[in-house]
Order: C-alpha cells, then structure tokens, then sequence
C-alpha cells in the first residue's frame, strides 16, 4: 500500500492545471455504449475509477485507446456478458453500466457496486427509474438482474430524493426508451448536466439541462463524438482549501467558477481574495483566517459534501467555533479520529454537525484514508502541519486525484508518494 509524506507548514504558491472531472466523466464513458462508432474523450482524467470504468466498457467488447487525444473508445463490438466483479465492487459508478446495458442491449446483470463507505448509499431510486420505464429489475444473491423485454418505455419519472447516479441512470435508460419520458426532481449537479451534453452532441434529444425538470425523447440513433469532459470542481475546491489551510496565494489553471460558488463563498467569509477569469481562478489567502464560520452540505448549488472533510482540516485553523453539518450521507466524519491526532479539537455536537474550536497548529502524524475525500483532507491537514504527516491508504486518494503529489509540489508543497512494494519515492 502507498503512503503519501508530507513536510507541512509551507505557504501554497503557484499555478496549477485543474485535471478533467471523476464525476463527469465517469457516467460519459458508460454513456459511450449507446452510442455507434468511435468517441474521442478529451481531457479525462487519469485516475483509478476511470481505469476501471474502462476495464469493464473493455470486458464488454469496446476497443479502448488512449493517445495524446485523449481515450477513444469503440463500442462496435460491445455486447451484453458477465463483467469483472472485482472491478464491479471496486467503485460506485460502475451503477451507471446498468441504464447504459439496459439501453444498448436490453438486458444486464451484475453484482451490487462498490465505492466510498460514507452512508447506507442504497440504489432503491435507480432500480425504480427503470422499472417505471418498464424494466423488469429482480435482486438476488447480491446480484441484480434486469431485463427491458420488448423496450423501455418513456413516462413521467418523479424523484422523491435528489440522487445524482439515480438521475444519470434514469437519464441512460431513458434516452433509448421509445417516447418521452420526464424527470422531476432530477439532481441539478454539473456532472448531469455534462452527461446530458455529451449525449445531445451525440444525437439525443434532451430539454430542461441544468434543471431540476428534465424531458427526454428517445429512441434516436447515438453517433460517436469527441467531447471534452469539464474541469473538476472537487478538485479545484480541494486545491483551493489547501491554500486557505496553508496561507499563500495560488491560480488554479481551468477551474469551473461558475461551479464553484460555494466554495469561493466561504473561502471569502474566511478572508480570501478570489478572482475569477476566463483562464481560472486566482485566491490569495488572508494571513489569518476569520472565524466562526459554518457550512451545511447540500445538493447542487448548495455546498458539495465531496469537499466537507476538506473544511473540516482548514477550520481548524480559524479562530473560535466553526460548524460543519453533512446532510448529504449518513456516515461522512470519518477523518475524526485522525484530525484529533494531529491535535484538532473537534467535538461531535449531533449525529451530522460538529464543531471545530480554533485555531490549533496541527502536528504531523501518521493517520490513514479510509475514502477518496477523506484521504485528500488529511493530505491538506499534513500541509497545514508542522513536522512530518504519513498518510496512509493512497489507493483511496488515487481514485479521484490524476497526482495529487505532482499537483502540489507544483504549488511548492514538499510532498512525495512512496509504494510500499518498490519502497521508492515518486520524485
Ligand atoms: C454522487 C457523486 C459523489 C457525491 C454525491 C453527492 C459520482 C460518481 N459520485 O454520488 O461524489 O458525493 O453524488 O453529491 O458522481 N440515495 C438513496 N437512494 C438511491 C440513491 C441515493 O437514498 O437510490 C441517497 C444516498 O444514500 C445519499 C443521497 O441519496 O444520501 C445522495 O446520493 P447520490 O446523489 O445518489 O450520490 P451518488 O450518485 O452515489
């Protein structure tokens, strides 16, 4: 298992590129089965998801390469067959495979997915997407079957609960049913809106982007494309974070600012100076941080609950009593324990807010990821802090950040990976 080392307590300064979108790109890629011929993908990232997002669009018989293009993906020869259950386990969004299967073929099975353990995450709204749509779904033996029989049917789809996988899934079977379907209450994420995007270039037909009510007409031939995935705005809010944690001043290269307003929101409560322009985005982080602040996470455009244990780490550093509340999932404050080592003081107010009293200066330590989120806060944690931070578990991390290493030395952090296997620093 690799370890990140991070000699904390240098100022971020710099540029840096924002990486292609996780998020978006993941359900583009499983979209790409409905499509007919070759899709270029530009700018995806390089991350462990997307590797195995592409492993199984692989096992399905789509001919995957990558160039300085990006990847291209032929999904000629893709048919219906079991797929990689290790691969189906080892993230969340290979979900997506079941309304892009149902759509190209009309029929799927498959193991019950994986991915971060932060909540009960059940898939109850994208299993009943499909069976409004008139697919017959039956759960067994921690498998999932469904079949479209004669074709997926367009109807009225209401969404009791915001879910982003429920909507894009809702969104893949749709978009091959016959007619027109209807989704209210669809997540208003980016990341859908994205998903949409790609497949109106590719031939679809869809009103209501970017909004909660969105209508579809489908049943149309989907041609291959070349799409450009959009920046990630995780990351970019990650980066940023950092910096307010860190102290310094740094311009993050391609960053979705309308996307983040959020997040520059509170980076502006905290003292920041954020300029936006149509090549990214600067900040300039206050020398001290102003205090008392508080987040709740929320669906889009509330604030992201990916980016909650980041705020966890950097309110340690402002002054007073700091509130975070997750509303999102169930099982989110997993870095605790970890935080308190390094000498936070946290204090567990209900079961989705805490309170963080500040400011502390944080001791470098060993602590370990236990998620992809979660991981990335304790590396900003151990930028934040004095001496020496061994964070362990990186394989989380990998999943979601192309190098996270790479992406803040550039900011002029003394951070380095090392793999257990070959005992060897990455630079
Ligand atoms: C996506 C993102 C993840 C982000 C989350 C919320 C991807 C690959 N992942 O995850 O990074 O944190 O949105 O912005 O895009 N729920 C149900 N039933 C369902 C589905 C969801 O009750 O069938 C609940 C979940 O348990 C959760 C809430 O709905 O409490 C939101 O989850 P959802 O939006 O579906 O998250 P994901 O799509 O899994």
């Amino acid at each position: 298992m690799d370890s990140i080392h991070v000699h904390g307590g240098i100022c971020l300064q710099g540029k840096v590129k924002v990486q292609g979108s996780k998020n978006a790109a993941l359900p583009i890629l499983a979209a790409t089965l409905l499509t007919r011929g070759t899709n270029v993908i530009h700018n995806c990232p390089k991350i462990a998801d997307v590797y195995l997002m592409l492993h199984l669009l692989d096992s399905l018989g789509c001919r995957i390469l990558w160039d300085a293009d990006g990847v291209k993906i032929d999904t000629g020869h893709a048919n219906y067959c079991e797929m990689p259950v290790e691969a189906i386990r080892g993230m969340r969004s290979s979900l997506c495979l079941l309304g892009a299967l149902l759509g190209r073929t009309g029929k799927v099975s498959m193991e019950y997915p994986g991915g971060c353990v932060i909540g009960k995450r059940p898939i109850d709204l994208h299993l009943e997407a499909f069976r409004k749509l008139g697919a017959q779904i039956n759960e067994r033996d921690g498998r999932i079957d469904g079949n479209a029989g004669k074709g997926l049917k367009g109807t009225l789809l209401s969404m009791p609960r915001s879910s982003v996988g429920a909507t894009e899934n809702a969104i893949l079977a749709a978009v091959s049913a016959k007619g027109h379907t209807c989704i209210r209450g669809a997540a208003r994420e980016p990341e859908v809106a994205a998903l949409c995007d790609y497949l109106c270039r590719c031939g679809a037909k869809i009103d209501g982007i970017g909004t909660g009510e969105l209508h579809i007409w489908g049943g149309r031939t989907l041609r291959g494309v070349e799409y450009r995935i959009p920046a990630d705005r995780i990351v970019a809010g990650t980066y940023l974070l950092a910096c307010m944690g860190t102290g310094g001043s740094i311009f993050l290269e391609d960053a979705p600012i309308s996307q983040m307003d959020s997040v520059i929101r509170l980076a502006k409560g905290l003292g920041a100076r954020c300029q936006g322009s149509r090549e990214g985005l600067y900040l300039q982080a206050p020398e001290r941080l102003l205090g008392d602040r508080k987040i709740s996470t929320q669906v889009y455009p509330g604030f992201p609950t990916d980016l909650q244990s980041v705020v966890l780490a950097v309110f340690t550093k402002a002054p007073g009593c700091c509130v975070v509340e997750e509303n999102i999932f169930e099982d989110r404050f997993r870095i605790l324990d970890a935080l308190a080592l390094m000498g936070a003081r946290i204090k567990r107010l209900t079961a989705n807010t805490v309170a963080v009293y500040g400011p502390v200066r944080l001791k470098g330590h060993e602590v370990a990821a236990c998620e992809l989120r979660g991981g990335a806060a304790l590396v900003t944690a151990g930028l934040m802090a004095d001496g020496e931070t061994v964070v362990k578990g990186c394989e989380y991390i990998e999943r979601g950040y192309e190098n996270i290493c790479r992406d803040f030395r550039e900011l002029g952090a003394r951070i380095y990976s090392v793999s257990s296997e070959k005992g060897k620093r990455d630079a």
